[in-house]
């Protein structure tokens, strides 16, 4: 397995070597098995697999958890190295933000549309901050495919979309979600819970189950009992059913509906989504 923290010692590696086909899997570390997921995907599916460990501070609004977000390099190595094929990962790990974002870095990349909706509505700039830093990686990579967890599903429509209007030459592949017995979701911040919070967090996919259960036998019901749930317990940030191509209400041309949710257990904020096809 080889590290880089230059993108210069990156790029350089890659003109020198030939990688074939390279799968990327953007991460900002703190890798669960939800990452490894990816990882193994790509290992599957390609010659080499380069995957990046950033934390983007565009993606953070002023009050988020930028400086707190669990930084674990040498554990994350230690994972990746232990998975089977590691021989064929490549790391990116920037040293500092400016390997990314040069000083005079000026460039935005925002797709319109799709973040008004979800998590889009709740962290203004969020996406744009996303799209800025996943195009740079797409670019600097020379990827041919990239994987993205299901558990951001707009995140993956957003960039989905960037990457058609802009005609981006590279693949997109959108890997399950992982999760812990209980049902809940794994995600780098489950670690500021305490284990009674992940205890009640796997509440989070029993009601997102239960909606979308009732909406495949009556979707007007669906809709009662999701307002239901959100009046019941004000921890919920939001509970959506949409339909999963537009995020907007479904039609009567939806084939596939997404039922997501975000919910604040204590100062943790989570986010956890489930697929319907009609
Ligand atoms: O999903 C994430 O971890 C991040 O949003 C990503 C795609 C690595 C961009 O920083």
């Amino acid at each position: 397995m080889q590290l880089f923290t230059k993108k210069s010692d990156y790029l350089n590696y890659r003109q020198q070597s030939s990688l074939g086909i390279l799968g990327l899997v953007p991460t900002m570390g703190n890798l669960h098995q939800g990452h490894l997921n990816l990882v193994k995907e790509s290992l599957k599916e390609n010659d080499h697999t380069l995957v990046t460990i950033f934390v983007n501070p565009k993606q953070f609004g002023p009050n988020e958890d930028y400086e707190k977000y669990p930084r674990t390099l040498e554990s994350d190595l230690k994972k990746l190295k232990e998975l089977q094929g590691s021989e064929k990962i490549l790391v990116f790990a920037p040293e500092r933000p400016t390997e990314i974002f040069p000083e005079d870095f000026s460039t935005e990349i925002q797709v319109t549309g799709l973040e008004h909706a979800l998590c889009g509505l709740q962290r203004p700039g969020h996406f744009k901050g996303v799209t800025t830093v996943v195009y740079q990686l797409f670019q600097l990579s020379g990827a041919h495919k990239a994987y993205f967890g299901q558990k951001d599903y707009q995140q993956f429509k957003i960039i989905q979309k960037m990457t058609k209007d802009l005609s981006l030459a590279i693949e997109l592949h959108m890997v399950p979600i992982a999760r812990e017995s209980s049902g809940l979701a794994l995600s780098s911040r489950n670690q500021y819970m305490t284990s009674e919070q992940k205890l009640e967090a796997a509440n989070i996919y029993k009601s997102l189950r239960m909606v979308a259960q009732k909406y495949l036998k009556a979707p007007d019901e669906a809709q009662n009992l999701r307002q239901e749930i959100l009046f019941k317990d004000p921890s919920w940030q939001y509970l959506e059913l949409l339909d999963a191509q537009t995020l907007k209400a479904p039609g009567p041309r939806t084939r596939q509906v997404v039922v997501a949710g975000a919910y604040h257990m204590g100062d943790t904020r989570l986010i956890d989504n489930v697929l319907i096809n009609l």
